[in-house]
């Protein structure tokens, strides 16, 4: 199964069934990612093993990269919490990340959550949803930062192996209006200036483009139960693609 894609399910006789299907939610900050794949994996799951993931996070070096986005710049790092000799080296720590650093944080992250979790899951057959992968780096790094898309992509390939989702769900919503939807406290990833954010919108719904059969795209400011509904018809014949297939 090491060469299994994710969307080159192997077949025929004497081949294992247990594929499992792997499904990403994506979309700017405050698109309702988080809600709806939560919603999702409680439905699927009355039915079949799920596994939810986000990224980054999920494993220890994840959760290292989680706390390097959620922390730096949002005032959570100060001297009562880090003592003042660490505080003076941390409090430029933002302006000093490179952007090419910042994208081999969250490759590494990356790898290890596929290798760690999201493989293992598919090869017993199960379904893993994941809110966020290998296209909120295209879409942050690559058009947010501005870095070479070819280069961004490589990186990504490296890092998952070759594994892309079997459905990814692009919760598409202005950046003005996801921004609002956040707490006050924002992380370094949210506090980037209003251009950044409008070049991750436009990066997703170009990459979305470029696949259209991997993508299901939807209006993130409808409400929360239409944008369920939506993804659910999607999801319904991809868990069940005999009976979709009778329908036709
Ligand atoms: P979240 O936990 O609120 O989704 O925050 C994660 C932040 O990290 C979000 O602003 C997007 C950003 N991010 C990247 O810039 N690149 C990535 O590859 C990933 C997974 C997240």
């Amino acid at each position: 199964m090491s060469g299994y894609t994710g969307r080159e399910k192997p077949s025929g006789p004497g081949v294992s069934a247990a594929v499992g299907i792997f499904i990403t939610f994506e979309g700017c900050d405050g698109a309702g990612k988080t809600t709806q794949a939560k919603l999702l994996a409680t439905k699927i799951g009355q039915t079949r093993e799920v596994l939810s993931l986000y990224e980054p996070g999920g494993t220890s070096l994840g959760e290292l990269v989680h706390s390097y986005v959620r922390s730096h710049g949002s005032g959570e790092i100060s001297e009562a919490t880090v003592g003042q000799a660490r505080f003076d080296g941390m409090k430029d720590f933002d302006a000093r990340v490179d952007p090419i650093a910042e994208l081999f944080l969250f490759a590494a992250s990356r790898a290890q959550l596929v290798s760690e979790r999201i493989r293992p899951a598919l090869e017993q057959g199960n379904v893993v949803i994941c809110d966020r992968f290998a296209d909120s780096t295209a879409a942050y790094q690559g058009y947010g930062r501005e870095l070479s898309i070819e280069q961004v992509d490589k990186m990504n390939d490296v890092a998952t192996g070759g594994l892309k989702p079997d459905l990814t769900i692009l919760l598409d919503i202005l950046p003005e209006d996801g921004l609002a939807r956040v707490p006050e406290k924002k992380d370094r990833m949210e506090k980037q200036a209003q251009d950044f954010h409008r070049r991750v919108r436009d990066g997703y719904l170009t990459i979305a483009e470029q696949d259209p059969d991997r993508f299901l795209t939807l209006d993130a400011t409808q409400p929360a139960e239409e944008v369920q509904a939506q993804i659910w018809s999607r999801v319904e014949k991809l868990l069940h693609p005999e009976a979709a297939q009778r329908l036709l």
